[in-house]
């Protein structure tokens, strides 16, 4: 069974539907309010989970209702919760969600207590790197925390994913000890300089950060799949990704990393764990909300790829 530890944050998904998005300044009547579990870091441990990963979660959440219910949620996935801080100065965080009828969202995160996670309560884990075959982290929490994973992972010669969402400054410094970088084409235009839109500017956004030191980039690109481009190589790809009918995006980015964190974990190659991660995305769309929308591995069975038959077996 794959190892993972995952480090960032937990978070209350508060979710309206919404025919449009309002402009600012405007006022829109929604449709069907939903609350439930989130987070980049909570969603691709369970991503992770449901793939069959054993999963160790690292984050920090208030000690009230929500904190109570996150620690609840991660056990019942079957993740080990061992490391989940729970504090009385800060309360746990939550994100006000909107998704319009074509699925798109727009979010706002208050990381809460999960932004203060701190050095010392990452290197408490170490045990739990020790055993790891992947560590995935994502850029939604506090430096410290992100700094103190990235440097844990390289000490112990541990393969480090980083998702960098939601973009926020990073040091070339870490991204040099980073194995697998995972952003979105906004996350590579923010990171790169580069405005990412077709195949031709994700190659260029993709080879600076080889440039960095980076191993493998992977930049995701919604409905179409995802670019891969790793070092020594020539030439990237797209990997396509699967056609459905989306009602939620939100969250897709984080089944595909907890997706690919496990087949990777797995020992996969590179190109098959994207596959697989771009079906593990594409199904998630099709449920409402986040980590209750990741999907479990006996669901990614018999999933076709568009043109070219069944790849996941
Ligand atoms: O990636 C989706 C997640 O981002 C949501 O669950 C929300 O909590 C925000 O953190």
């Amino acid at each position: 069974m794959s190892k993972i530890v995952v480090v960032g944050s937990y978070v209350v998904d508060l979710t309206a539907r919404t025919p449009h998005m309002p402009k600012p300044g405007e006022t829109v009547l929604g449709g069907p309010f939903r609350m439930g579990p989130g987070g980049k870091g909570g969603n691709q441990a369970v991503a992770a989970a449901r793939m069959g990963a054993n999963v160790t979660m690292v984050t920090k959440v208030g000690k009230d209702l929500f904190g109570d219910d996150a620690i609840h949620n991660f056990k019942k996935e079957g993740i080990d919760s061992g490391f989940i801080y729970q504090v009385e100065n800060e309360s746990t965080g939550a994100a006000l969600i909107a998704v319009d009828d074509s699925g798109e969202n727009m979010i706002v995160v208050s990381l809460g207590a999960c932004g203060t996670i701190t050095e010392e309560e990452v290197l408490k884990a170490e045990a739990a790197f020790h055993e790891a075959d992947i560590i995935l982290v994502q850029l939604e929490t506090s430096m410290d925390a992100i700094s103190t994973t990235i440097n844990l992972a390289q000490k112990l010669s541990k393969s480090v994913i980083l998702n960098p969402a939601p973009y926020q400054e990073i040091s070339d410094e870490l991204l040099a000890k980073v194995n697998y970088i995972t952003p979105n084409e906004t996350e590579a235009g923010l990171l790169t300089g580069v405005e990412v839109t077709d195949e031709d500017s994700a190659r260029k956004a993709a080879e600076i950060l080889l440039e960095k030191g980076i191993d493998t980039v992977i930049i995701t690109l919604g409905k179409q799949g995802c670019y891969l481009l790793q070092q020594g190589e020539s030439a990237g790809k797209i990997i396509s990704g699967y056609q459905v009918q989306a009602i939620d995006t939100t969250g897709a980015g984080d089944a595909f990393n907890g997706g690919f964190a496990h087949f990777i974990a797995e020992g996969e190659p590179v190109e098959i764990a994207c596959r697989k991660a771009n079906a593990v995305a594409a199904l998630s769309v099709t449920k409402h909300g986040t980590a209750p929308a990741m999907p479990y591995v006996e669901e990614l069975k018999g999933l076709v790829q568009l043109g070219t038959g069944p790849v996941v077996q």
